[in-house]
């Protein structure tokens, strides 16, 4: 189905798909926009509502965060995801999130932000895919992330999101199934 503003919820979930490919066509601003919007009523810890986008479109700026995510990918991870895509992204947003408003739940609140915004970009026409701007043992890559940024040390870079019209189609992907997943009562009943 051709992605809209009109898409209902249920279309928007079950047709979102991790897109790596873009077509070298402008994003314009007021879309993002209004994707960051949509992002921005996510419901947060204490309704902190911590977070800053940073809106990334420097060529530069772009293929230095193809190379630090690159650099940081764990290497059984490395020839199936790299991350050089980032660099063509017409956009990239980083998610970030001021700990001062967190309540000590920062990856929580960019998170749960950054589904809704993956949501908001389908739903408006846009692909996207979800990359961590953290590691969990590892401060490296935030710290490198935030360096490029010039982000205050109270901001912490949880997620970066590529945003562009799709130039691919992914394959239809096989779900585990919801029998495997829902338990009643108790685990395995
Ligand atoms: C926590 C998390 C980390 C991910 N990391 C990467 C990544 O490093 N590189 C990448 O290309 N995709 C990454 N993805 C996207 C997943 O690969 C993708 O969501 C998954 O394969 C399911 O495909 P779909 O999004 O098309 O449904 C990540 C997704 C999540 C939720």
């Amino acid at each position: 189905m051709e992605a809209s503003a009109a898409m209902t919820l249920d279309e928007t979930i079950r047709g979102r798909r991790s897109i790596r490919r873009y077509q070298h066509r402008e994003v314009p601003e007021a879309l993002v926009r209004e994707i960051l919007d949509l992002a921005s009523h996510t419901p947060s810890s204490m309704d902190g509502q911590p977070w800053c986008f940073v809106v990334i479109r420097n060529a530069d700026a772009k293929k230095r965060l193809a190379a630090i995510k690159n650099a940081h990918c764990p290497v059984e991870k490395r020839e199936q995801y790299p991350a050089d895509f980032l660099a063509a992204a017409p956009v990239i947003i980083a998610v970030c999130v001021d700990k001062r408003r967190a309540n000590d739940r920062e990856r929580e609140n960019g998170i749960l932000a950054t589904a809704l915004l993956l949501l908001a970009a389908h739903a408006r026409g846009l692909g996207s895919v979800y990359l961590s701007a953290y590691q969990p043992h590892s401060p490296a890559l935030a710290l490198e992330v935030g360096r490029l940024l010039e982000l205050p040390p109270e901001i912490e870079p949880v997620t970066l999101i590529p945003l562009g019209f799709a130039a691919e189609i992914p394959p239809p992907k096989t779900m585990r199934g919801l029998t495997e997943m829902i338990h009643h009562e108790r685990f395995g009943g």
